[in-house]
């Protein structure tokens, strides 16, 4: 058959192990999962009730406008509802704008390391990947300036950026958006938007009204724990928004999960209270970090990246067998180091006790 070449000895997504795998191979009662940043206190008691009293018709298509939704969403945000576009997850407005934009003979320029999706689907759509090593955890703007020509279509931002958990310095930001080539799309990925802190944050929101060529990406699955439901929203100008809703799949968020997203939109207690959390919960880990003397990114996210002074993938198992699963950075460009969910106290305590004894075998820790 005829494939596309590039997709020779491209993998399919590795999910982790499943947390009854993990149970059942090393015995294990329970498991905790920190490892793909969802949320630890789950969603909304709001969600829940609106779960169990649901009588929608399964059997006639979702509404593919998403108009209760769209509605509540763009009152919420500050924006017209033709300025918004959603997605099965931001993950397919990912691929929307690769598929929109990116095609043999032009490139797009990234971080590395970063969210792995935006090379994935350049790679199948056959673009130019053109990545920039992180600045001591940080994009390097100015280099990614440089990386910029005539045949560059898309420039993919990561703000908190996973897995170094750092936000674009918002002067920054806002100069190299003022530099970019107004036919050069600038993606700004901001699906931890919710848990910012830093008081120098602005709201991205205000750059797409001077930008025609700024779209910011956001998610129901992280803060607002919906990440079973598939729920990403992109927000731009009119007219950019225009050009990417014909790639959309027609129906591409469910019945439930637009009536579950709008419920959660509507809770802004349980968001902040989240915020608080992870704040502390951060907390823990930074106060863990400086203790033993482990270097961490600041991290403006639900997750940290920490350093063990080992192997990672030792610690990765070492971990798992005591019932905690994370994300060893061999896998995800940064060695040395392990990307860990926030979790609650509990969890966050447990966690790094377990660490603790897997530091002390590994003889890091004394
Ligand atoms: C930076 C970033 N962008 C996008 C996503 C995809 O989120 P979703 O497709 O669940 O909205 C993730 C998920 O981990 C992420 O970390």
């Amino acid at each position: 058959m005829k494939w596309k070449n590039q997709l020779t000895g491209m993998k399919p997504y590795q999910p982790g192990r499943s947390t009854d795998e993990v149970k059942e191979m090393f015995g294990l009662e329970t498991i905790v999962k920190l490892a793909s940043n969802e949320n630890p206190f789950g969603f909304s008691p709001k969600v829940s009730e609106f779960l169990e009293n649901q009588s929608i018709n399964h059997a006639i298509y979702p509404d593919g406008y998403a108009t209760g939704l769209r509605q509540a969403l763009a009152k919420s945000v500050g924006v017209e509802q033709n300025q918004l576009l959603f997605g099965n997850g931001s993950d397919e407005i990912i691929m929307m704008i690769s598929r929109a934009l990116l095609q043999s003979g032009v490139n797009t320029v990234m971080a590395t390391p970063t969210f792995p999706q935006y090379r994935h689907n350049a790679v199948i759509d056959g673009a130019e990947v053109r990545e920039v090593q992180l600045a001591n955890g940080a994009h390097d703007l100015q280099e990614m300036s440089r990386q910029i020509d005539e045949n560059t279509a898309v420039v993919w931002l990561c703000s908190p950026n996973n897995p170094t958990g750092m936000l674009i310095d918002q002067q920054e930001l806002e100069e190299f958006i003022r530099k970019v080539p107004k036919e050069v799309l600038v993606v700004l990925d901001e699906a931890y938007f919710e848990y910012i802190t830093d008081p120098s944050y602005k709201n991205s929101v205000n750059l797409i009204k001077d930008h025609k060529n700024v779209i910011v990406l956001r998610t129901f699955s992280k803060a607002y724990g919906l990440a079973g439901f598939r729920v990403g929203y992109a927000v731009a100008q009119k007219e950019l928004i225009a050009q990417l809703d014909p790639v959309r799949e027609p129906f591409n968020n469910t019945v439930t999960s637009q009536g579950a997203a709008l419920v959660a939109l509507e809770d802004l207690s349980f968001i902040e209270d989240c915020r608080l959390q992870n704040e502390s919960g951060k907390k823990q880990f930074e106060d863990f970090a400086t203790t033993h003397n482990l270097h961490m990114y600041p991290s403006q996210g639900n997750f940290v990246l920490l350093e063990v002074k080992a192997d990672s993938d030792l610690v990765f198992e070492g971990l798992m067998k005591k019932g905690f699963i994370i994300r060893s950075g061999n896998a995800l460009g940064t060695p040395g180091y392990i990307r860990v969910t926030i979790g609650t106290t509990q969890q966050n305590e447990e966690f790094l006790q377990k660490l603790t004894a897997v530091l002390k075998d590994a003889e890091v820790l004394t």
